[in-house]
């Protein structure tokens, strides 16, 4: 499956840059080309980086989007707590 559509990256391509010690969005870039276009793909790759144990190097900083929105979505679907 593609996943990059800039560079044509599929979801191999980021597992085997991943595989190959990339442990940020820049490393993945610098494999693969993955993120460093327009970025719509970089959610993907911090998703897969996260999987392997790597972490975000934006989500050390504090911000990074993605953890934004998993856990502003995450609190939008757990059950509220009966008052
Ligand atoms: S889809 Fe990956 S950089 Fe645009």
């Amino acid at each position: 499956m593609i996943v990059c559509l800039c560079h044509a990256v599929r979801d191999r391509d980021l597992d085997a840059a991943i595989a190959d010690g990339a442990d940020s969005v820049q490393d993945v870039g610098k494999q693969c080309g993955a993120g460093t276009g327009c970025g719509a793909c970089i959610p993907e790759i911090e998703d897969r980086l996260e999987r392997a144990g790597r972490g975000c190097d934006r989500a050390a900083a504090g911000d990074c989007p993605q953890t934004l929105v998993s856990v502003r979505s995450r609190n939008l679907t757990e059950p509220r707590d009966a008052a």
